[in-house]
């Protein structure tokens, strides 16, 4: 054993793209992304190559936002919001084989609670999702969705 690893990488933001007004607040590992104007950017936040989030959107601390997902303007990304990209459609993790992920659309003026997970689908705008949902399908009508999986309630 010995007291550091053989690779150590660090977080950071790099080849990332920001609009104007845009508040980010360290630390946050972001790379690849497109961040649309006046957007607001949490602490513990994780945002993957090829993301764009639209303008005024905010995502609290402690989300992860993976390849793969795109998500409107005014949008509300509540704390520790987990995207999926990988099913483990077989059996297991794609372990980087890329044609396996599927991809998430977020439209606009969609809240996304706290703790909620979001497996790869569409989500029209005018959207809420609650507290600790696990939203399994696509959603076509605004209204406000709850539970795992996640149903409309309002
Ligand atoms: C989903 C939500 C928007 C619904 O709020 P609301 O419209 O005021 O709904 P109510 O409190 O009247 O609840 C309606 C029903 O849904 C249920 N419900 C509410 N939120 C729920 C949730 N997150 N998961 C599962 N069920 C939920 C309630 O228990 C209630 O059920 P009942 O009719 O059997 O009693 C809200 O509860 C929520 O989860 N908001 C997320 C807030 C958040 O994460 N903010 C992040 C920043 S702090």
């Amino acid at each position: 054993m010995k007291n550091t690893p053989d690779r150590l990488l660090a977080s950071g933001i790099k080849d990332a793209l920001f609009g104007e007004g845009v508040t980010v607040v360290q630390p946050v590992n972001l790379y690849g992304c497109e961040i649309g104007d006046q957007c607001f950017i949490g602490p513990f936040v994780e945002i993957q190559r090829s993301v764009k989030i639209g303008a005024r959107t905010k995502v609290q601390s402690h989300s992860f936002i993976c390849e793969l997902v795109t998500i409107g303007s005014d949008c509300f990304i509540g704390h520790g919001v987990m995207f999926v990209n990988d099913t483990f459609q077989k059996g297991g993790p794609a372990r980087g084989d890329k044609s396996l992920w599927k991809s998430t659309q977020i439209g606009n003026h969609v809240s996304i609670g706290s703790n909620a997970t979001i497996l790869p689908v569409s989500i029209c705008d005018h959207v809420v999702i609650g507290a600790g949902a696990v939203v399994t399908k696509s959603i076509h009508e605004p209204g406000v969705y709850a539970g795992s999986p996640a149903r409309k309630i309002k």
